[in-house]
Order: C-alpha cells, then sequence, then structure tokens
C-alpha cells in the first residue's frame, strides 16, 4: 500500500499528490510515469511523474479528472493509500541519457500546456540542477487552470507564460509565443520539448518544423492503461507503429501522425470505438 501525504486541489479538476513510494522516488527519471490503481476494482491509471524527493522517497503526481477512476482518485485525502503505485515505467528523456557536457552545449525551450505543466516540470528541473538555463513557455486555456507557476519560474531561465483568454500575463497560444521568441527576439534554440494536449502539440511541432527545430513530444495524453496491452496509444512515429507507453512516451513530434493518433484517442473514449479498435487490430 502507497500512502498519500498530501493531496492538493491545483485548479478546477486538476489534482496533485504526494505519495510515499520509495523504491520508485529512488529510481525514477524526467520523463517516466507510474501506474497507479486505487483499489481491487480500480482502472490502472498511467501519469506521468511530476516530482520526486529521493530523500523522504516521495513522488508527486498531478492529474484530471477525465472519468470515473480519476473522479474516485480525486476524493482521496492525505493518510489515505494506493493499493498499486507501480513505476518508474517508460523511457526517460533524452537528454538525461546523454553526456552532460553535450546537453550543456544546446538551447533548450519548453513547451507546457496545461496539465502538460506537471511533466515538463521535472525536465526543467533536472536543467536547472545541472546548471543549465532555459527558457519555458507555459500556456493554459484562463488564469485559473494555470498550475505549478511558481515551480517552474524557480527552475527556468525565463518564464513566458500566456493565457488563451488573456486573463493572466500575455493572450494567445504558446505558438505565438514561440514565433515571437524566435523571430522577433532573435532566440535561437537547438532542442524544442513541447507536452500538453495533442492538438497543441500537433501545432507547435508544424511550427517547429518550419523553424528548423527539432522537437520532443510526449504522448502520455493517448495513454489509457499504460501496459502495451490496450492498443490505446499506438501511435505511427515516421512511419514505424510504436506504443506510447513501451516506445515512449517521449518521441520525435515532427514524426508523429498526430491526426491519426488524435483519432484513436477520440475513439478510445467510448466504449464502441474501443470495441471497433479492437476488432481492426
Ligand atoms: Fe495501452 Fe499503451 S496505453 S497499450
Amino acid at each position: 500500500m502507497y500512502k498519500i501525504v498530501k493531496a492538493e486541489c491545483l485548479a478546477d479538476k486538476i489534482y496533485l499528490m504526494d505519495v510515499e513510494a520509495p523504491r520508485v522516488a529512488r529510481a525514477c527519471q524526467p520523463g517516466e510515469f507510474v501506474i497507479v490503481k486505487i483499489d481491487e476494482v480500480g482502472e490502472r491509471i498511467p501519469l506521468t511523474i511530476c516530482d520526486f524527493d529521493r530523500a523522504k522517497g516521495l513522488v508527486t503526481i498531478v492529474f484530471q479528472t477525465v472519468g470515473a477512476s480519476t473522479l474516485r482518485m480525486a476524493e482521496l485525502k492525505a493518510g489515505d493509500y494506493f493499493q498499486d503505485f507501480v513505476g518508474p515505467l517508460g523511457q526517460p528523456s533524452e537528454f538525461v541519457k546523454e553526456d552532460i557536457e553535450e546537453v550543456k552545449k544546446r538551447k533548450y525551450l519548453f513547451v507546457a500546456g496545461g496539465v502538460g505543466s506537471a511533466p515538463v516540470y521535472p525536465q526543467v528541473k533536472w536543467m536547472r540542477e545541472h546548471g543549465i538555463d532555459v527558457d519555458v513557455i507555459e500556456g493554459s486555456k484562463t488564469k485559473d487552470l494555470l498550475i505549478l507557476e511558481d515551480e517552474l519560474r524557480a527552475a527556468a531561465g525565463n518564464l513566458y507564460v500566456t493565457t488563451d483568454d488573456g486573463s493572466y500575463e500575455r493572450k494567445g497560444m504558446v505558438t505565438e509565443v514561440i514565433k515571437d521568441l524566435v523571430e522577433n527576439q532573435g532566440r535561437k534554440y537547438d532542442v524544442c520539448v513541447a507536452i500538453g494536449p495533442m492538438i497543441m502539440m500537433k501545432f507547435v511541432c508544424k511550427l517547429t518544423k518550419e523553424l528548423g527545430i527539432p522537437t520532443i513530444v510526449s504522448l502520455n495524453p493517448i495513454m489509457v492503461d499504460g501496459t502495451g496491452m490496450c492498443g490505446a496509444c499506438r501511435v505511427t512515429v515516421g512511419g514505424e507503429v510504436k506504443f506510447a507507453c513501451v516506445d515512449g512516451p517521449e518521441f520525435d513530434g515532427h514524426l508523429v501522425d498526430f491526426d491519426q493518433a488524435m483519432k484513436r484517442q477520440q475513439m478510445y473514449k467510448t466504449e464502441e470505438g474501443r470495441a471497433a479498435l479492437k476488432l481492426q487490430e
């Protein structure tokens, strides 16, 4: 059993929990995910790791309520337990595995959209811990849905916040900020890491392709059970079939077939869709 030591509502339908899971905390790296299960009958829910404290044995997860299981999860309080908290799973972010001197030579731009700020945060924090200054763009629909702003501000070299409705900081999409930084302010980036809603990642990739900036995306949003069994996260990357939960969740965004992945994501939202997809497999 895994004890929840902190449970907090960050914004409408978005929750943060610190969970006692020393083995996961010891081993996890930015980019990886865990699978949580409330009890015997609960669904398996894959969630990207938002933060970890190896000394205290804590792992931080952030989730948005989207269905029955996450609604049940949101009701849990500090002192409650998860039956399962399995991980770390998936592949760590590429830069974690690389020679640090090579990573230091590059200028990174992180783009976080909505709940995507949660998986972006440990990556930006990792960069800070290794003395690397990165630029971060954080976008949300509205001010009330913006999460982890203070944490990102503390870890980033520069943080640019934008809201779709202009209720806070600048108004507009994250793509407009990228354009502004590159075209008007003359910033040069060697790598962009974009994590957020599929539609956001699709348009960020379209733009960064035009701008010639290699881009990594995390396909965490399309995972359903995180086991390689359900087929929900099947995606074509550079003409090859991949599974986000096994081969990813991070991929070269310029090679991802977003339209196909989004269609599957829609189908998996309904029971009938899931059945139809299974028949095709
Ligand atoms: Fe089910 Fe990857 S999430 S196969």
